[in-house]
């Protein structure tokens, strides 16, 4: 089970403190969330950020891309140091050509589709990826409750995945609380993006709220 800690959630007033006490913590990827006041109705970070935090660690860079024509900017998002190039479905006209490239750019692709969006969007793209997103709540914001058709999703999903024998990780994100992510677990997700309602929980350590997703998602 992967936790990916989503940065938006962070203490962005100290950052590269925050990153150290996530690597203490144990979580394995950090979670980039671009957004481009475009596909989502929000801004947050560019490359520059990523850039200035690769010094920092050497934990995984899971890049989130909630961008339009998202093929023109993986080279700036991998030279900054993305590991993971993860496009919207819905915001991609050439998803092939766009997994090609990111391989090209030595990183791993991605897809991740919006809570509205079926599962029949994956046809003929499960051999071009390593990594699926079920978004669980409406992209663009942290603090959204959970949409609860998305749950059936996720099972039906696995379920797919099983029978096909991918070695594909299904990542969730949007809401992953330690009771919705033993919920998650259960239907079959393996990637649990934590954010405002889990590691970045006011009151808690990061540490706390990192043992207490992983206890959760055990099961
Ligand atoms: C929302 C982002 C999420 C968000 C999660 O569009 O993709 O990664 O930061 O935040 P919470 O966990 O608070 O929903
Ligand atoms: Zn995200």
């Amino acid at each position: 089970m992967i936790i990916s800690a989503s940065l938006m959630c962070a203490d962005l007033t100290r950052l590269g403190e925050d990153i150290a006490e996530l690597e203490q913590a144990g979580v394995d990827w950090l979670h980039f969330d671009i957004m481009d006041g475009h596909f989502v109705p929000n801004l947050t970070f560019g490359p520059d950020l990523l850039r200035n935090l690769r010094p920092v660690t050497e934990l995984p860079f899971d890049v989130h891309l909630m961008i339009e024509e998202p093929l023109r900017y993986l080279d700036r998002f991998r030279e900054a140091g993305a590991d993971l190039l993860v496009v919207h479905a819905e915001a991609c006209g050439h998803l092939q050509r766009t997994f090609a490239a990111i391989r090209d750019l030595g990183a791993q692709p991605g897809v991740a589709l919006n809570p509205s969006t079926p599962l029949s969007a994956l046809d003929h793209l499960l051999d071009d990826v390593d990594l699926v997103l079920l978004m669980t709540v409406n992209p663009g914001y942290a603090g959204q409750q959970l949409i609860p058709a998305t749950i059936p999703k996720i099972a039906q999903l696995a379920e797919r995945l099983r029978q096909e024998r991918r070695e594909i990780i299904l990542q969730v994100d949007g809401n992953v609380s330690f009771e919705n992510a033993a919920q998650m677990a259960a239907a079959g997700a393996t990637c649990f993006v934590a954010g405002s309602s889990s590691v970045f929980t006011p009151g808690l350590t990061r540490e706390e709220g990192a043992r207490r997703l992983r206890e959760a998602v055990k099961g």
